[in-house]
């Protein structure tokens, strides 16, 4: 604290004011008030560490003025001055948050004693206020270092994804563009479905990496240009559970993994990895499975010609409800989403 500490005294009698301005001068800056409006006024115009106030005045009751000062300023500690008479009235102050009270005449060492007590205390209550404050930014800074870690980590782990992605993209050619084409397509059927923005960003997010399990797929069984053996397709089929996995240790991509570990499940409940059947398989993952089926079909590859438009929905009809979601299948053969695939991949 700067300076001497600032005390307010305020009574309408001038022997009072003048007597406790003398007895405190040489510690404590003093001003005076005789009357309710000069203590308002300099209430309004600075800071006091602790008001002195008569609980008799003409135009005010002290206990009023004690709750108009503690209002403005509740740190600012009240002492009140009473007479012998009028100790209930005193007390009755110190309910309402008076420090304590001095008794007229005044004692020259009780009004010592009182006014350093009640400074002390104000000192304490302002160092308390101040560590508070302190503490409040220390642990702003603090959540808002938190905040850029976490979103540090996350980034670090979405490039790490992409990474991914970009190598299983180079570990099998058909794979590489796929999963982009995927999640085109997904973006395309959730905007007819009318999905909540929230579901429409996971599924288009998931179906960008629904394959990236292929990373744990060796590569020359990826390759292949002829039919796998029966071990090389279990070994395929395990993608979806190892995809799972690699997100599984992240966080924020939770609500991805589901649509990623169930998107070979199919409607009958023959599909994999945990062979679940209709809508026990999450909408997502169906989805993906529709838009997967598609890409599969249309995509030319060395070893099997893309087929065309109406073969691709002759095909997803013959398949809907037993491979895929027959609602899913309506959504899509009456829909422009063919157009847009041409549009956008074939040319
Ligand atoms: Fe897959």
């Amino acid at each position: 604290m700067y300076g001497k500490p600032r005390i307010l005294v305020v009574d309408d009698e001038l022997g009072p004011r003048e007597s406790l301005r003398m007895i405190l001068a040489d510690d404590y800056d003093i001003v005076t008030a005789a009357n309710c409006n000069q203590a308002l006024n300099n209430l309004d115009l600075g800071v006091f560490d602790l008001a002195i106030l008569d609980i008799r005045m003409p135009d005010i009751n002290g206990i009023d003025l004690l709750e108009i000062v503690k209002q403005k300023a509740p740190s600012t500690e009240v002492v009140m001055i009473t007479a012998y008479a009028s100790v209930d009235t005193a007390t009755k102050a110190l309910r309402l948050g008076a420090f304590d009270y001095l008794i007229k005449p005044f004692e020259l060492s009780s009004v010592r004693d009182i006014v350093n007590r009640g400074i002390n205390k104000r000192n304490e209550t302002m160092m308390i206020e101040k560590t508070i404050d302190e503490l409040q930014c220390a642990n702003k800074s603090l959540e808002s270092e938190i905040e850029n870690t976490y979103s540090s980590i996350q980034s670090h782990y979405e490039e790490t994804i992409c990474s991914l992605v970009a190598a299983v993209d180079a570990k099998d050619s058909y794979t590489k563009g796929h999963q982009e084409r995927v999640a085109r397509l997904v973006s395309e059927i959730v905007g007819y479905m009318r999905l909540p923005e929230n579901d429409r960003e996971l599924m288009y997010r998931a179906a960008t990496l629904h394959d990236i399990g292929k990373i744990g797929v060796a590569e020359n069984i990826l390759r292949k240009k002829c039919e796998l053996s029966v071990e090389e397709y279990e070994s395929v089929k395990k993608h979806s559970q190892i995809g799972a996995d690699i997100l599984s240790p992240a966080k924020f991509l939770q609500d991805l993994i589901p649509m990623v570990r169930h998107h070979h499940e199919r409607m009958d409940g023959t599909g994999y990895p945990a062979g679940l059947r209709g809508e026990q398989i999450p909408l997502g993952a169906r989805i993906i499975a529709i838009a997967d089926a598609i890409d599969a079909m249309l995509w030319e590859r060395p070893y099997a010609k893309a087929k065309t438009v109406e073969e691709v929905k002759a095909e997803l009809i013959r398949v809907a409800g037993t491979q895929l979601d027959p609602n899913l299948v309506g959504i899509v053969v009456s829909s422009e989403l063919f157009n847009t695939y041409n549009r956008e991949f074939r040319h």
